[in-house]
């Protein structure tokens, strides 16, 4: 079990760079399977499906461990990762649901296994009861970083900015220092700041605790970061450079999970780096043309999204948006969660808008409204596209819905708020 559970680690990390220490591990675990048990060899069947891009096979032989061993609790959070890779949301939320009553305060994991809960039900759109489990486990556990993460999505789906900055900065002690999973709520928290146009905070944060990334985990909230301020027309400077060359050591491990190489393919098409570019594109095309799990999710949504991003970058804003239309109530099967997918949404309205479809864009900027009213941004895209449409007292309207938030926002986080950043990276506020 203990070569299974650094295999795992290897597999948890959804990226072709930790392969050769994915195989080291399974090889020492296989060698040992003569004298495994049944469970064991589950493990090591999953972790060998894993390894032959048959994702989801991978998770059905954790669930058939947890349904016999439901306090496997090693089974229960890489089962839990892979949902999240694969973007199966149901999952993400029942297969911790069908474990959890054999669980109670005195098991140890409850609350980590709350936490999971927490997301699975932000990711059913579940909002309230979300919020209360991952306070929960944070009541259990205030260093349970997946459980924050799993508030702070909450708090990004409802465009509760303030509350979100709150969140992570009253409490920067609990899941900043030594954590591996730190780079993605700097990610979160900048996403706030973004809604709300504090583009100085931004790129702090970018700056201090995001850029220096070293896996593909968080190369790709650097790309997700630096790809909104693309579509907002923000000057990144000399940042998408940088990233593009950490993805550029990525190019041999491309098809291995293409929700990451469609994140390498932002850097490189807006870095105006055309050749990464087709050579991506080629080595998703290959990875599409097999026959296992990980070659149909490209084939369904990692190719379409990585050729839209490319398309967009060209100035092709038609073949950009039909592309990006086409696929985005599917998206969900290229894995993350629904704000990192917000980027195609994201994407698909600035294309619409770029491609002078300005009609289409009101109907999409319309159903995003009616899901998060709070988001200043989306006001004054809607402002921009009613413009366009010469509906000039709407788009005064929007406009001002715009800027109420704004100074809202302005106003209170001045009063209420005490921001401060460290300039080295890694050490939190408070800490020497
Ligand atoms: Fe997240």
């Amino acid at each position: 079990m203990a070569h299974c559970l650094r295999a795992h680690c290897g597999s948890a990390m959804a990226d072709g760079e930790f392969s050769e220490h994915l195989r080291e591990s399974l090889a020492a675990a296989e060698k040992l399977s003569g004298i495994a048990n049944e469970r064991e060899l589950k493990h090591i069947a999953a972790l060998q499906s894993w390894l032959a891009g048959e994702f989801k096979k991978s998770v059905d032989f954790l669930e058939s461990i947890l349904i016999d061993h439901p306090r496997d609790v090693l089974a229960l959070q890489i089962a839990h990762l892979s949902d999240f890779y694969l973007g199966d949301a149901h999952n993400l939320r029942d297969r911790v649901a069908r474990v959890l009553p054999r669980y109670d305060e005195d098991t140890p994991g409850y609350g980590y296994a709350l936490g999971m809960y927490a997301f699975g039900l932000e990711e059913c759109n579940e909002y309230s009861r979300a919020e209360q489990v991952g306070h929960q486990a944070l009541e259990i556990n205030r260093k349970d970083v997946w459980a924050l993460h799993a508030v702070a999505h909450v708090l990004e789906m409802q465009g509760r900015q303030l509350e979100g900055i709150d969140l992570y900065e009253s409490r920067t002690d609990d899941w900043v220092p030594d954590n591996g999973f730190a780079v993605h709520n700097w990610w979160h928290l900048a996403l706030y700041y973004l809604d709300l146009q504090d583009y100085d905070k931004v790129f702090q944060i970018y700056d201090d605790m995001i850029s220096g990334g070293s896996v593909a985990l968080e190369n790709l909230d650097a790309s997700a970061l630096l790809w909104r301020l693309y579509l907002l027309g923000v000057d990144v400077e000399d940042r998408w450079s940088a990233l593009a060359d950490k993805w550029s050591e990525s190019i041999p491990h491309a098809g291995y999970y293409c929700f990451n190489d469609c994140h390498a393919m932002m850097a490189f098409v807006a870095d105006g780096r055309n050749q990464q570019a087709e050579t991506m594109l080629g080595k998703l095309e290959a990875s599409a043309h097999g026959d296992n799990y990980s070659a149909w999710m490209t084939r369904s949504v990692g190719l379409p999204v990585a050729r839209a991003v490319n398309a967009y970058a060209q100035e092709r804003y038609a073949e950009a948006a039909e592309a990006l239309a086409s696929v985005r109530y599917t998206a969900n099967l290229f894995g993350g969660s629904h704000a990192q997918r917000d980027l195609i949404s994201q994407t698909l309205i600035e294309s619409a808008i770029r491609s002078g479809q300005h009609k289409f864009a009101r109907a999409l900027l319309a159903e995003r409204t009616a899901k998060k009213d709070t988001s200043p941004q989306t006001w004054l895209n809607t402002a921009r596209v009613l413009d366009a449409l010469q509906c000039r007292e709407e788009s005064e309207r929007a406009s001002s819905r715009a800027e109420n938030l704004l100074n809202r926002a302005r106003t209170s986080h001045w009063q209420c708020t005490n921001w401060w950043l460290p300039r080295e990276r890694g050490i939190p506020a408070g800490t020497s």
